[in-house]
């Protein structure tokens, strides 16, 4: 075995995260290891690269134990990591990345010339056509993940750590990290998947463990699996009743809505092309597309993120104001997006504090929630949500990462907003929390508030969404309602420009 972990244990105030957990990583194996929001992945990540310190339990490498006391010193061991969120400076350059902390001098000073050599050889083999000299900034996510990768791999070279790495991909950025990431199984590393995606799992892995409240409760080789015995590793139960297999009907009766609102020619240059849309009350909307087509651009402009250059937005008094995401709040807007950290997340407020601090500043100071009003706001979430937690007392910077995204919805949910924008809101969170959000936003657009759903996977786009949005080049290129929506439609409009009916307004000056 190239890793074996033996009865690791780790407590924090309140919560055991990992108790007596084994597991076994072997080389030339890609090992998922899953679990709900909370089960304790990344706390045994952390433990095992120093980032934590274990209260019990033996790691050992090739045979030796180990117990590295920082990342740094756990990279120096063999064990690299990439997270979701790639800690890599995106003002130096690609080839600055690569060698950061391990630069070629001469005379005492950086070699830009052999620096440039060391990067490009780090890079060979992952079919990357990139120049290394450019700044980072210049490049996707997912060719910033696999520098990451590369630089990981070279700095440690027998166990690579990916936490949650394809989140922020798309398909085809996703098969390209996949196929960079079987190259190196090949070549003998052992490499440890976390991931929420199960499709995923099954493409990649070849073996799965799962943790479910800080324990084992499996492991097997993926290939002996099935998704439902999957699943019910990871609840615990059945998940009955999922929400995908039970989604809108999508007949042309139940799309006709009366109107809550509509925006008119609304665009800006260089951001997303002028467009018309009418919201109806209680519908969801669907905005599908690929990463960068201009789906955030348009959920950004319709909530004052950025401003509109040209048109307006109407409902039956008139035009209203949305140059500001306060005026588009006070429009009764809300918006959650994709990025939790950039919304605002108050780490070392509480849960309640977090739940309640739009409401609050909504409402305006003066008329303030009391604290019992509050708890029983964030009550209701917390178990509405099944969010994770030992009580709307903890800090929100201690909940794992999907529980945290659970609280961003609650805190806009709370606000009972008439039209809610939400981008990739089930993304990072589990199978069970994930059917849980869907039922959710039903029930909320029953009770006649609107959505915007921006969502990646088709699948959950079609079963939520009452008419999809494909949005291309920055444009909205089609509108599909009723039997239109289906992934086959889509994928199409997504595309091909003659799919769909254009429904893009005009041309922007
Ligand atoms: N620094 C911390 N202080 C207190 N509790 C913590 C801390 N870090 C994690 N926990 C708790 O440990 C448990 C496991 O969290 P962990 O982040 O490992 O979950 P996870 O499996 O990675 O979940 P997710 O899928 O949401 O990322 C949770 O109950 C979490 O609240
Ligand atoms: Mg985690």
């Amino acid at each position: 075995m190239l890793l074996t972990i033996r009865s690791l244990t780790k407590t924090f105030p309140g919560t055991t995260a990992l108790d007596a957990v084994d597991f076994d990583l072997a080389a030339g194996e890609i090992h998922a290891l899953l679990g709900e929001n909370g089960a304790g992945k990344s706390t045994l990540i952390k433990c095992l690269t120093g980032a934590y310190s274990r209260d019990g339990g033996e790691i050992s490498l090739e045979g030796r134990p180990i117990s590295p006391r920082s990342t740094s010193k756990a990279q120096e061991l063999g064990i690299g990591t990439v997270y979701q969120e790639v800690n890599l400076l995106a003002n130096l350059t690609v080839a600055q990345n690569l060698t950061f902390g391990r630069e070629p001098t001469r005379f005492g000073m950086v070699d830009a010339r052999a620096q440039k050599r060391q990067a490009e050889a780090m890079l060979e083999g992952y079919g990357l056509d990139i120049d290394v000299s450019r700044n980072l900034a210049a490049y996707s996510v997912a060719v910033r993940q696999i520098i990451a990768i590369a630089r990981a791999v070279a700095l440690s070279g027998k166990v690579l750590i990916l936490d949650e790495p394809t989140a922020s991909l798309d398909a085809r950025e996703v098969e390209t990290l996949f196929d960079v990431v079987r190259g190196l199984r090949d070549r003998g590393l052992g490499i440890v998947f976390v991931s929420h995606f199960l499709d995923q799992v099954f493409a990649l892995t070849d073996r799965v463990t799962v943790l479910r409240n800080g324990r084992r409760v499996a492991s097997e080789r993926t290939a002996d699996l099935n998704r439902v015995r999957l699943i019910e590793h990871m609840l615990g139960h059945a998940l009955e009743d999922e929400v995908i297999a039970h989604g809108k009907t999508h007949d042309a009766a139940a799309a006709q809505r009366p109107e809550l609102l509509r925006f008119e020619n609304f665009g800006r240059r260089g951001h997303v092309e002028p467009f018309d849309l009418a919201v109806g009350r209680g519908e969801v909307l669907g905005l599908a597309g690929l990463l960068g087509s201009g789906r955030t651009e348009s959920a950004e402009l319709l909530f004052g993120v950025v401003e509109a250059h040209s048109g307006a937005a109407r409902d039956e008094n008139g035009t209203f104001d949305l140059s500001s995401p306060r005026a588009a709040v006070a429009a009764g807007f809300g918006y959650a997006p994709e990025e939790r950290k950039e919304d605002g997340i108050v780490a070392d407020l509480s849960v309640r504090e977090n739940i309640a601090l739009a409401l609050q500043a909504h409402r305006g100071w003066l008329r303030r929630l009391s604290g019992a009003e509050q708890a029983r706001l964030a009550n209701n979430y917390i178990a509405r949500l099944d969010i994770r937690t030992f009580g709307p007392e903890q800090p929100v910077g201690e909940l794992s990462g999907g529980n945290q995204q659970k609280v961003v919805l609650a805190r806009w949910l709370a606000m009972n907003p008439r039209f809610l924008i939400l981008d990739e809101p089930t993304r990072g969170i589990d199978v069970g929390a994930h059917a849980e959000i869907l039922r959710l936003i039903q029930k909320v657009t029953a009770e006649g508030m609107s959505i915007l759903i921006i969502s990646s996977e088709l699948d959950e786009l079609i079963a939520v969404s009452d008419r999809v949005i494909v949005v291309r080049d920055r444009r909205h290129v089609a509108e599909l309602t009723g039997r239109e929506i289906t992934s086959d439609t889509i994928v199409r409009a997504i595309a091909a420009p003659q799919a769909g009916r254009q429904n893009s307004g005009e041309e922007a000056a």
